[in-house]
């Protein structure tokens, strides 16, 4: 695309975020708090997700000093359902940075950006253009795909390579002005418009007269993306446990997967009946009821849970250490338990 070209698709996107961009709440009033809070639950979370989130999260931990000092257990909560819960801890450790070694203000350098905790190249770009107007790209999977299509490339979007190719070209579409306005219309037009999966809306794109997939016929062959790995599936037994209207809950641990995050007992492996009523017993309980529950499946990144479950009524033979007692108001509103148990969550008001 020369000079000519590279104005025109500037004024043709533009024009069209003014018209088409959606109504989103961190968009009315972009502070650098507010897009960087967006930024961390947009990454793999979709835009309808994280509205009311988003809305939660600013209204109960509105500056950084808040979230600086807010409560682990307070932000795990406000973070439930959106999975991937590093990114709620790193938002902390990150506030706890900025007042530490920025006098509580969010740096605008991409360098000190991509320092803090959780923030990688591309939401370092989206914070520094969208809230300090700074001339970066942002680079997510949205951006890659048009790339892909409008120069006809056949890289696969999924490699390096490719993104480091796209840099410049991106950079060199960018506007003196507007860059945050033109980054998001990048992004608007790749979750509404240019979309994955063979089903792109090319009538409705603004910027088809410079899509050269578009021109040769090769839209829906681009972009080029290799398969992923496949998942690690792993089969447990969950176990919802009610003594005198509690249920027992169990905080997981601190490393690995779902972190410091509340779970009902579990077990690996498909146990049986039997074998249900023995763990109870292994956890020091004597079951005075049990049946079975309806089987769930969680998808995670790298790893899938399918898991069978009892609903079982208890006595307590003894003290059960690393379990706490929690009504069903609890359960509900105040521990954190990650939507991988949601089906057994519900388990517990039937
Ligand atoms: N995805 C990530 N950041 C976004 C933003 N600012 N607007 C729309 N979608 C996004």
């Amino acid at each position: 695309m020369g000079k000519n070209g590279i104005e025109e698709f500037q004024t043709l996107l533009l024009a069209w975020y003014e018209k088409e961009s959606r109504d989103l709440p961190w968009r009315k009033d972009p502070k650098p708090y507010k897009v960087w809070i967006s930024e961390m639950m947009l990454q793999q979370t979709r835009v309808d997700t994280v509205i009311p989130y988003f809305n939660r999260f600013i209204d109960e931990i509105p500056t950084i000093e808040d979230l600086a000092k807010v409560e682990e257990d307070r932000l795990l909560k406000l973070w439930q359902g959106l999975g991937y819960y590093n990114r709620a801890l790193n938002l902390k450790k990150a506030a706890q940075k900025i007042v530490s070694e920025f006098d509580g203000v969010m740096p605008s350098d991409g360098k000190a950006l991509i320092s803090l905790p959780g923030i990688g190249e591309y939401s370092a770009g989206a914070i520094a253009s969208i809230a300090f107007g700074k001339k970066v790209p942002a680079i997510d999977g949205n951006v890659l795909r048009i790339v892909a299509r409008i120069t006809a490339s056949r890289e696969d979007i999924g490699s390096q390579k490719a993104k480091k190719l796209f840099e410049p070209i991106v950079l060199g579409l960018l506007p003196k002005d507007r860059v945050g306005d033109f980054n998001q219309a990048l992004m608007d037009l790749g979750a509404t418009v240019c979309l994955p999966n063979g089903t792109p809306r090319c009538p409705e794109c603004p910027v088809q007269s410079h899509c050269l997939a578009f021109k040769e016929g090769l839209v829906s062959e681009l972009p080029v993306k290799a398969s992923k790995k496949s998942r690690t599936v792993e089969e447990k037994t969950v176990l919802v446990i009610r003594s005198g209207g509690r249920f027992a809950i169990r905080k997981r641990e601190g490393k690995g997967l779902l972190p410091n995050l509340w779970e009902f007992p579990n077990f690996p492996g498909h146990l049986t009946q039997q074998e249900g009523k023995e763990a109870l017993a292994s956890l020091g309980m004597r079951p005075v009821n049990i049946r079975g529950l309806d089987s769930a499946r969680h998808i995670f990144t790298h790893r899938e849970w399918q898991m069978n479950g009892y609903f079982a009524t208890a006595e307590l033979d003894r003290e059960q250490e690393g379990l706490v007692w929690a009504t069903r108001e609890e359960i509900q509103n105040l521990y954190s338990i990650p939507t991988a148990f949601k089906a057994f969550v519900k388990a517990c008001s039937e």
